[in-house]
């Protein structure tokens, strides 16, 4: 099993008593996120697969505003598990199911509906993963998407990204040389790069949203297979 970042609760806000992580980041970015995804999402049916979901505040706070859609939290550390059921319990939703492990580091990776095999998904959601990743999870999140999601359902993939082989501000090529300082294997993607990947998996590019801090939200769909 590969990890491929530090846990939450190691440094910062102390788990709340019943176990509820706390991430800074989450306060920051999620209105701007939610501000994307509420216009391909509202109103929509089915289930969302969160990978890579932290604390688990994302999913809690995003199953609250689209009721209709059923959110599926995962993520590899048992610290996240506990805090993402944690946040379930606290937020009290029918359409807030239960975390489940899934390593982005496996290429067979696959999702779970209460122990069954998950039925295709209206869409997939990754936050402020890819950087801080080795390159094979891009392959494995983008080729994921393309078994798992059904025609038509996006991927959303939120973060700082390259585009053209260039940084889009001196902030992103200052944390990305940090980031590449820190793990060889880590770095800000290039759009084009995941674009490719994207198109071998049978999705569409990349729609870019612009969030605030240099940030985008990439939203690729899954195109109509052929038979
Ligand atoms: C920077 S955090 C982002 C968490 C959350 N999406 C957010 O924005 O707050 C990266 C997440 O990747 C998870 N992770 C680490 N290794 C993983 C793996 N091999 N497969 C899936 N998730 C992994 C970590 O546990 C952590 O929750």
């Amino acid at each position: 099993m590969a990890k491929f970042t530090v846990e939450f609760g190691k440094t910062g806000t102390p788990p709340a008593p019943d176990g509820r992580l706390d991430g800074a980041a989450f306060h920051r970015n999620h209105d701007a996120i939610w501000s994307a995804l509420s216009s391909f999402l509202l109103g929509r049916t089915g289930d969302v697969l969160e990978v890579a979901s932290g604390t688990g505040q994302h999913s809690a706070e995003f199953a609250r505003l689209a009721p209709n859609l059923t959110w599926w939290p995962s993520d590899i550390y048992p610290s996240h598990l506990a805090s993402i059921e944690a946040w379930r319990r606290h937020a009290g939703l029918a359409n807030l199911r239960a975390p489940q492990r899934i390593d982005l580091t496996d290429p067979a990776w696959s999702w779970t509906a209460d122990g069954q095999a998950g039925a295709a998904l209206s869409a997939m959601l990754c936050i402020n993963v890819l950087h801080i990743a080795p390159w094979r999870v891009a392959q494995n999140l983008i080729a994921g998407a393309g078994r798992l999601l059904r025609d038509g359902g996006q991927l959303f993939v939120y973060g700082p990204f390259m585009r053209d082989g260039q940084h889009t501000a001196p902030s992103n090529a200052a944390f990305d040389a940090s980031l590449r300082a820190e793990n060889p294997d880590w770095g800000v993607r290039d759009l084009a790069d995941l674009n490719a990947l994207a198109q071998e998996a049978g999705l569409t590019a990349a729609e870019i949203a612009p969030m605030p801090a240099n940030n985008l939200v990439l939203v690729f769909a899954r195109a109509v297979r052929q038979n």
